[in-house]
């Protein structure tokens, strides 16, 4: 498991494997030159101090201040090439995340707020890529430099070694076992800390909701408990990371006051120099520091591959792929048709739609009636292959859908949802991404067909306003009629418009209804709307109950049977004054 996790990271490094590969040889020369005090005090001992050699006393300065000159230089290189590589890990491994959250299927998004995303694309990424670094810096310099301490003690005296040594292997497993729990508690952490970023966007994306319903204290309580929670395993954490270094010094020590007492004594007995006695004891205190930082190091990998697991899990959600092949659907020249369609969502059990027979020509406008959760959008939203059939096709001139490829499917259609969605960005902008490339003309006529230009003229900046996040400084029928315009803007040949005037008032209903109308015009459309004067004027009525289709006629045929839309209209002419104008107030009154 681990393993495979090892390899998974490595491929990633693969790219950079010559400067990693030099990084490293650059790092087994930095921790050997820092071993090297230790000779460098025996013979200032033993050669200064004791024969009293003049050559020695300007030979081993030189030698420490130019050995020191190159550690300085390979250090600095070597990590400016393991951050450099690091950042580019990080940039690169998050625009892969980015990337792969667009290909994956619409269910991803149900399941998985946008909070937990955003964390797993920031800090996620972030916490790999400082520890991975971390430990490439720390853990080749400090293993080389351990592994020099000790053979220059065994080659100061190995016995003494062997008394020194014997503590520290009985420290590798308690240490193992720690780092071990640090991966689970980052792991946990981790996942707290989505947690926050998500109740922090949902909190204060619902500011208005929040305070109107006085929902402040159980948004702060909900926090709270997941901050608390955060702050426990993050209680623990320190627990075990600090322990292991008053551990290590210790252990360090009682191996140091060991040979003090018994190398002392064979120094006063002349059995052995004073250089190689002080020399056996700074390596000793010398090894304290690379054994330390090995451990810390190893416990950052831990917290990395927690951090790394979390990122692998989103890159490894494939869940159902849209199907789509390899034809290009290029307009539509006969009709679309639905043969059996019955769908659920991958989500739930029920099915939304069931056994849905329909037949659209070229050019008609199409209504699509009934109580709202009927099933309307979702039939519409199969049109662009949102999801995948659960049975059944879709046809267009005869085609499977399935077989064009999705781009240019969704090329052919422009969207006008029930939920307005604009970009962070200016009015201008967002009009013209619905048709990339569109001229200055082409926009402002859109604009000014679907009555945008009415309030623009308002605003200082005008076409050029940004539209704050989710578009808060316009009213809901301002952001309507921007999407109609990017709708407009798009001149595909399908034109699906989801409740598109549903928060428009009269006035500007009927502004943008009679741009709509002139956009309908040579268009196959698809028409939920929300008010039954708009659906009079279609070519054809589809009435959709529990995601069957109930009844299909124009208006005259559908008054003529009274079914179920003679029973809405019904209802909504004959109460007066406070009549429903509205399907589901019809419904309601049902
Ligand atoms: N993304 C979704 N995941 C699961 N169920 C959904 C989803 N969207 C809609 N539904 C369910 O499907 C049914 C039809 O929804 P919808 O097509 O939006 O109805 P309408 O547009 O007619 O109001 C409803 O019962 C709704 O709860
Ligand atoms: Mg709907």
């Amino acid at each position: 498991m681990t393993l495979r996790l090892y390899k998974r990271l490595f491929k990633y490094l693969r790219p950079y494997l010559s400067r990693v590969v030099l990084a490293i040889f650059f790092s087994v020369v930095v921790g050997a030159i820092a071993t090297s005090p230790v000779p460098l005090i025996q013979k200032t001992f033993d050669k200064i101090f004791v024969e009293k050699n003049y050559l020695m006393l300007t030979l081993i300065p030189m030698a420490l201040v130019g050995l020191y000159l190159i550690k300085g230089i390979l250090q600095y290189s070597q990590n400016l090439i393991l951050f450099r590589i690091s950042w580019e890990l990080v940039v690169s491994v998050r625009q892969e995340v980015f990337e792969h959250l667009h290909r994956l299927p619409l269910g991803y998004f149900e399941d998985n707020d946008t909070g937990q995303i955003f964390s797993r694309i920031m800090s996620d990424v972030t916490i790999m890529q400082s520890n991975l670094t971390n430990v490439a810096k720390d853990f080749l310099q400090n293993s080389v430099m351990f592994v020099g301490l000790v053979f220059w003690v065994i080659y100061l005296n190995w016995v003494w070694a062997l008394f020194a040594l014997v503590l520290f292997p009985i420290m590798i497993l308690p240490s193992m076992n720690v780092a071990r729990k640090l991966r689970r508690y980052a792991h946990q952490g981790q996942g707290f800390l989505a947690n926050i970023s998500s109740t922090i966007n949902e909190s204060f994306s619902g500011i208005k909701v929040i305070r109107a319903f006085g929902l402040e204290p159980h948004e702060i309580d909900k926090f709270k408990g997941f901050n608390q929670q955060f702050l426990a395993v993050m209680k623990k954490n320190v627990k075990y990371t600090e322990i292991l270094s008053p551990l290590l010094e210790f252990l360090g020590v009682m191996s140091a006051g060991f040979i003090l007492w018994y190398g002392g004594t064979q120094v006063l007995e002349e059995k052995i120099s004073q250089g190689t006695f002080l020399a056996f004891l700074a390596a000793l205190f010398m090894m304290y520091r690379p054994l330390r930082l090995l451990f810390k190091s190893y416990a950052s990998v831990q917290s990395s591959l927690a951090g790394a697991e979390r990122i692998f899990a989103v890159l490894d959600e494939v869940e159902e792929k849209v199907q789509e092949g390899q034809r290009e659907l290029t307009g539509l020249s006969d009709c679309i048709e639905y043969r059996n369609v019955s769908f659920k969502y991958p989500s739930r059990d029920a099915m939304v739609l069931s056994n849905i027979n329909l037949k659209v020509q070229k050019s008609e406008v199409l209504a699509i009636v009934g109580m709202s959760g009927a099933g309307k959008s979702t039939l519409v939203d199969l049109l662009f292959r949102f999801f995948n059939l659960t049975e059944g096709e879709i046809r267009i001139d005869g085609v499977d859908t399935r077989e064009y490829t999705l781009k240019s499917l969704r090329r052919q259609m422009a969207l006008v949802a029930q939920e307005t969605f604009l970009f962070n960005d200016t009015i201008w902008n967002n009009i013209g991404s619905g048709r990339p490339g569109a001229s200055r003309e082409d926009i402002l006529q859109a604009a000014h067909a679907a009555h945008v230009d009415h309030f623009v003229r308002d605003l200082d900046n005008g076409y050029e306003t940004m539209i704050g996040e989710r578009g808060v400084r316009l009213s809901g029928g301002q952001r309507q009629r921007i999407s109609i315009a990017r709708a407009l803007l798009r001149d595909a040949p399908i034109l699906v418009l989801d409740e598109a005037t549903s928060s428009l008032d009269s006035e500007s209903e009927k502004l943008v209804q009679g741009a709509l109308h002139n956009l309908m015009e040579n268009r196959t459309t698809f028409v939920i709307a929300h008010r039954l004067s708009t659906v009079k004027n279609a070519d054809r009525i589809v009435v959709l109950d529990h995601g069957k289709i109930v009844e299909t006629g124009t208006h005259d045929s559908l008054i003529a049977k009274g079914g179920l839309y003679e029973k809405y209209y019904h209802t909504q002419f004959s109460e007066g004054r406070s009549r429903p104008r509205t399907i589901e107030e019809a419904g309601d009154a049902l």
